[in-house]
């Protein structure tokens, strides 16, 4: 039988522990300090470590509840140990590691961002050989090729400013939007004209084709709608806030839709997964869905509430590590605030 796997995410403000085994979730808990943070319009970090350490051992306790599942069930431990918050971060391996010691279970140190593409085989069965995925939130916005999910991750390219969310965020405080903007400007731009209004594509241009083909940029393009709602201003022209952020959101998207799907093609694949909080987004939904229909692409997203973080994301890693037989990480491991995409057992 597949090893019976915890997994423990504690890397920025979402507490989540799960139990998987193979790629079935047999149990879960989650809290989040969003709520604490949202007033001062971005995360504390000493407010997150702190709600993670209140909130760890009952999620611990939760979801082997809900698994109807006892700690010397446990065959294996898994935990982001990074990219992520450094303090946060710590509270989870701590927690982690302290399982593994007491159980004497192997520890399997693994990355929160490649954690965001494995939970899609909860969901929708095994991965193919090779595929492509776009991994986008508030931290990261990156595109991987995928070989094996346990050990051949391949990093194509990254944002070199903004992750798209942080962009998304940024322009909802310019529009006068509550903190996290994302899911706002979405809203918003629901009832806008996504042509209205030509804001740039970052790194499109022939030349970055050839030097950054796979990367992004979002923070001209959020320089671009500050200056364009300077300018009404200026001229006393009311702001038209539904089409700048439907112009707005139309450009992320093209822009993560185009360099991806050319990411399929050059690679040879015809699988994409895209993960990560910003996948709620539903224009980079309806853009991915069309053009991958268009171009012969299967495009798997999770369920959204497997999109933001979550524990099911890391012990889906861990499991995949473990049945891989990959060496357990040290018990000496430390967090990795700034952990590569190309290692995903640290
Ligand atoms: O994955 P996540 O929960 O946390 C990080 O690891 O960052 O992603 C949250 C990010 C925030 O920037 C939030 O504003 C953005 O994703 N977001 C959205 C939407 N839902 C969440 N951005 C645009 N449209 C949405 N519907
Ligand atoms: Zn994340």
């Amino acid at each position: 039988m597949d090893p019976l796997v915890l997994g423990i995410e504690s890397t920025c403000d979402e507490t989540g522990v799960a139990l998987v085994r193979g790629w079935t979730l047999l149990g879960e808990a989650i809290a989040s300090s969003m709520e604490q943070h949202a007033r001062f319009g971005g995360i504390l970090p000493e407010v997150a470590s702190r709600a993670h350490l209140e909130e760890m051992i009952p999620a611990v306790e939760t979801a082997l509840t809900s698994a109807g599942s006892a700690l010397s069930d446990l065959d294996a431990i898994a935990v982001a140990s990074g990219p992520g918050l450094v303090g946060s971060l710590a509270v989870g391996v701590a927690a982690a590691k302290a399982l593994s010691i007491a159980l004497d279970r192997p520890l399997y140190g693994v990355n929160h961002v490649i954690g965001h593409v494995a939970v899609d085989a909860l969901v929708h069965g095994p991965f193919p050989e090779k595929f492509v995925a776009l991994v986008v939130s508030g931290g990261h916005s990156s595109l991987l090729l995928i070989n094996d999910i346990a050990d051949n991750v391949v990093e194509l390219g990254q944002t070199l400013d903004d992750a798209a969310g942080e962009a998304f965020d940024k322009v909802g405080r310019l529009l006068g939007l509550p903190y996290p903007g994302g899911p706002h400007v979405d809203r918003l731009a629901r009832e806008g004209n996504p042509e209205s209004i030509a804001f740039p594509r970052g790194l499109t241009a022939p030349k970055d084709r050839t030097r950054h083909p796979y990367d992004f940029s979002f923070s001209g393009l959020k320089t671009a709608v500050a200056r364009w709602i300077e300018s009404c201003e200026d001229e006393g022209r009311e702001v038209p806030r539904a089409d700048v952020a439907a112009s707005f959101a139309a450009a992320v998207a093209d822009v993560l839709v185009t360099k991806t799907l050319r990411a399929c093609h050059e690679h040879g694949v015809d699988t994409l997964v895209i993960g990560g909080g910003f996948s709620a987004n539903s224009q980079l939904r309806e853009m991915a869905a069309q053009r991958c229909a268009d171009e012969g692409i299967d495009v798997r997203i999770p369920p959204i509430r497997y999109c933001t973080d979550n524990g099911a994301m890391i012990a889906a890693l861990g499991s995949a590590a473990a049945r891989k037989g990959l060496p357990p990480s040290e018990l000496g491991i430390g967090v990795d605030s700034a952990m590569p995409l190309t290692v995903v057992v640290g």
